[in-house]
């Protein structure tokens, strides 16, 4: 029985691209995969932990080899707990939509909380970067009101899939794939939902 961690990025609710494109998604995977379950990490209901000056300080602690103070761990548990949800889960889909040509805070923060060394990465001088997030397949579905298609200008300007993509390697995921609904500020946007509607279904039927 495996588990699902969709991380939830749009503030949007019902009127949300990503989401319901999501929603397409992880119904066809459940009709196909009955035993398995799916959390939802919604990210504008859940109340992430601040990563501030103690936090940071942790950080380089852990960098150097050096302990927490009793503070830095206190400040740590709250990101331990969320590093914990994402690497019992055995599949990993994170929705979200444009925003400024990247993602939205929430999910930067979320991120920010994530990537950590000794967590979800770590470093050896010999070796460089490794990530330790491995075996884990990644469903990324992206929202954007405008379209990026590869090899025109507007591709330079998408820093939301190449971000994504880049940040999950990073930790470690090698399996990514990607669902694209576009053009949502467009007339064609609920053409846009249905065209990707049918790739979504398939997608989840075999994630
Ligand atoms: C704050 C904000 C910034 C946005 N910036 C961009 C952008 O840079 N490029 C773009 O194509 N669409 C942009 N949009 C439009 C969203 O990408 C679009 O509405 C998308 O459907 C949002 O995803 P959602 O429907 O899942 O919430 C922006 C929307 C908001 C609210």
């Amino acid at each position: 029985m495996a588990k699902i961690l969709h991380i939830q990025s749009s503030p949007m609710g019902e009127r949300s691209y990503s989401s319901r494109t999501a929603r397409f998604f992880l119904e066809a995977y459940q009709a196909a995969h009955p035993q398995d379950t799916i959390e939802e990490l919604g990210l504008w209901k859940t109340e992430l932990p601040v990563f501030d000056a103690v936090a940071a300080s942790g950080k380089y602690k852990i960098m150097r080899g050096l302990p927490h103070s009793a503070e830095e761990a206190r400040a740590w548990t709250g990101v331990i707990e969320t590093i914990d949800q994402l690497k019992t889960a055995d599949k990993i889909v994170v929705s979200t939509g444009m925003w400024n040509f990247s993602i939205p805070y929430r999910l930067k923060q979320y991120i920010d909380i994530i990537v950590q060394p000794g967590f979800t990465f770590t470093f050896a001088p010999d070796k460089g970067y490794s990530g330790l997030v491995t075996g884990k397949p990644l469903q990324l579905i992206l929202a954007s009101g405008g379209e990026y298609p590869a090899g025109t200008p507007m591709a330079d300007f998408d820093f939301q899939k190449p971000y994504l993509e880049m940040i999950f390697r990073f930790m470690g995921f090698t399996d990514i794939r990607s669902l694209r609904v576009e053009g949502t500020l467009s007339p064609a946007a609920q053409d846009n939902l249905q065209k990707i509607k049918a790739k979504a279904v398939e997608a989840g039927q075999h994630f």
